[in-house]
């Protein structure tokens, strides 16, 4: 009887401590995972990970000519997120996901303007792990219904382009607009950042 009453004396408290846990959309933790010969396996649950941000025909190169529009959604662990939100910073294990989709404009009521489409064009990854990568980031590529990938090579312009001319940490927090601000915040926006937009 006792311990009964001790039980459920214990169980709003117990409620409380399971509440205040980080918790991930499904469960369990959101950082990096690997196969055994070493590739990143692709998050399955990203969908249910906190959005950064969608581009809209962005593109790196002036000259760029496509002959169809496409989005991309940016999400980011939720560990990670929060760590960014009270320092500014991309902690360890930071994991962002880039999806593309292509634009349609006809379907259902729409008349003007254009939504996502159903399927998935591409997916890229960008992962901080500073004990497995030689410049603490990788970036990853996955295609068709692949589930793991091997790190691009250092050598690819995902590297440069981000190290160069990303604010923070070699991702462009300047294109995800509930993080600029704390970035600013906090003081952690990249040096040559700064300079770049400066010089604009
Ligand atoms: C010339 C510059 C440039 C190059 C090259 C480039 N990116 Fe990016 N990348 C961007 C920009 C700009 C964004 C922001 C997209 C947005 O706001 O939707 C971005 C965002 C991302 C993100 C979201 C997380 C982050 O770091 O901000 C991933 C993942 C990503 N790129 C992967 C890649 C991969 C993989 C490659 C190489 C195959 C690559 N990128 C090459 C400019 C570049």
């Amino acid at each position: 009887m006792r311990t009964r009453t001790k039980l459920l004396t214990f169980a709003p408290a117990m409620l409380l401590v399971w509440a205040a846990w980080p918790q991930t959309a499904t469960s369990g933790k959101s950082g990096p995972e690997y196969t055994s010969d070493g590739e990143f396996r692709l998050p399955a649950d990203y969908r249910g990970w906190v959005y950064l941000s969608s581009g809209f025909d962005m593109s790196y190169n002036p000259a760029a000519q496509t002959n169809h529009h496409m989005f991309d959604n940016v999400f980011v662990n939720p560990e990670a997120w929060r760590a960014f939100l009270q320092t500014g910073r991309w902690p360890d294990k930071t994991v962002l996901v880039l999806e593309a989709r292509g634009a349609e404009s006809r379907g259902s009521i729409n008349q003007k303007g254009n939504f996502q489409g159903a399927a998935v064009m591409g997916l890229e990854v960008h992962v901080k792990d500073q004990s497995r990568f030689p410049g603490k980031w990788g970036f990853f590529g996955f295609s068709g219904s692949s589930t793991a990938a091997k790190m691009i090579p250092l050598t690819e312009n995902c590297y440069s382009c981000h190290n160069d001319h990303g604010a923070v940490d070699s991702t462009f927090v300047q294109f995800y607009p509930t993080l600029m601000p704390i970035a600013k915040q906090k003081g952690t926006l990249e040096a040559a950042y700064e300079k770049e937009t400066q010089n604009r």
